[in-house]
């Protein structure tokens, strides 16, 4: 289902409003706005991945959106969590040896699958740092003392809305269906529409979807108008651009697929471009913001944020209220007049 574009007019009326240009560089992402920083598995160079505290921190560190992967608990519980087991960024190993029952959980080849924990279980267990690079490699924030959060992922969703409550600064969301099969991106999209976040994640720019699968990426598309990107694919001419916009909003290449031809072939057909991930060299930020894309993963959002600023200059300050009313007429105006060359 295709999304509604109004908000690429945003960017337009605020120019319209603005007496001085700020822009270093012309910024040619889809929208005209300046790419997201996306946090990956939260703040994750610095805190053990898709903990709650990974989460957070990425939120005071100006992410525009937090990252993780979902997968379904025995319990049909939604939870975040990168690998297919616990055995690489929790303590399990360690708590089984005083737990039987958790050690009862454990496969014949030594991993503990989280497909077979309940929720309950999930969370009596300490998140812990992946022993590889760009993961906790800067220690800065990073507390021994304490016991880092597994997160379910209402609870992923509910730090972004409660950040919202608590602070005004809207942060989006963006899932990934990282178990195979329908049942996960039901409940992403289950979690996203919960009445009790009030429409929050519906709101234009709030949330992002995401996967590998076509069959999933499919399921997200048909089912719901939050945009959803086709995870490492990055065409290069105008027909492949062209399949992937009959069931994308939007690709996430890695970061050594990405190139000049595929930003522009996938711009040309509408699809927004998010490569992954970027680690801590600023030269990779500002390649990729010239290239023009819409977007970067990273274990680092505070450096994405800080190149995006040297790179294409500080965000647009937020209008006074009376530029608001004036802003409203010129979203108003322009969408007339664009509705009217379509007609
Ligand atoms: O979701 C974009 C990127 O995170 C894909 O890589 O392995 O972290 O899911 P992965």
């Amino acid at each position: 289902m295709k999304k509604s574009s109004y908000v690429y007019l945003l960017p337009v009326a605020a120019a319209m409003l603005s007496p001085v240009a700020v822009h270093a560089m012309p910024v040619s992402t889809l929208s005209g706005e300046r790419p997201v920083v996306i946090a990956h598995r939260g703040a994750s160079g610095y805190l053990p991945e898709e903990s709650v505290q990974s989460y957070q921190l990425a939120m005071k560190m100006g992410a525009d959106y937090i990252e993780g992967d979902v997968y379904l608990t025995a319990d049909g519980k939604a939870v975040m969590l990168h690998d297919g087991t616990l055995n690489a960024t929790t303590n399990v190993v360690a708590y089984a040896a005083t737990h039987p029952e958790i050690a009862a959980l454990r496969s014949s080849n030594g991993t503990y699958d989280v497909r077979q924990f309940t929720l309950a279980q999930l969370q009596q267990l300490s998140v812990t740092c992946r022993n590889a690079a760009g993961y906790c490699t800067d220690k800065t924030y990073f507390d021994p003392a304490v016991s880092y959060s597994f997160a379910s992922y209402e609870n992923f969703l509910d730090l972004a809305y409660n950040h919202y409550l608590d602070t005004g600064i809207a942060v989006g969301v963006f899932p990934e269906a990282k178990q195979t099969g329908l049942g996960v991106a039901e409940a992403i999209l289950a979690g996203l529409t919960n009445p009790k976040y009030n429409g929050y994640f519906t709101t234009t720019g709030r949330a992002l979807t995401q996967s590998f699968n076509a069959a999933q990426v499919e399921y997200l598309n048909a089912n719901s108008s939050i945009p959803v990107s086709y995870l490492g694919v990055c065409p290069t001419t105008a027909a492949a651009a062209a399949s992937v916009a009959a069931i994308a909003d939007g690709i996430g290449p890695s970061i050594r697929q990405l190139g000049a031809a595929c930003v522009t072939a996938a711009h040309d057909a509408g699809l927004t471009v998010m490569p992954y991930t970027y680690l801590n060299d600023p030269a990779l930020y500002e390649a990729s913001y010239q290239l023009g894309v819409d977007g970067v993963f990273t274990n680092y959002p505070d450096i994405a944020a800080s190149v995006r600023d040297e790179v294409f200059g500080p965000a647009t300050p937020v209008p006074e209220p009376h530029s608001l009313a004036l802003l409203g007429l010129g979203v108003a105006g322009f969408a007339a007049a664009r509705k009217r060359r379509q007609a």
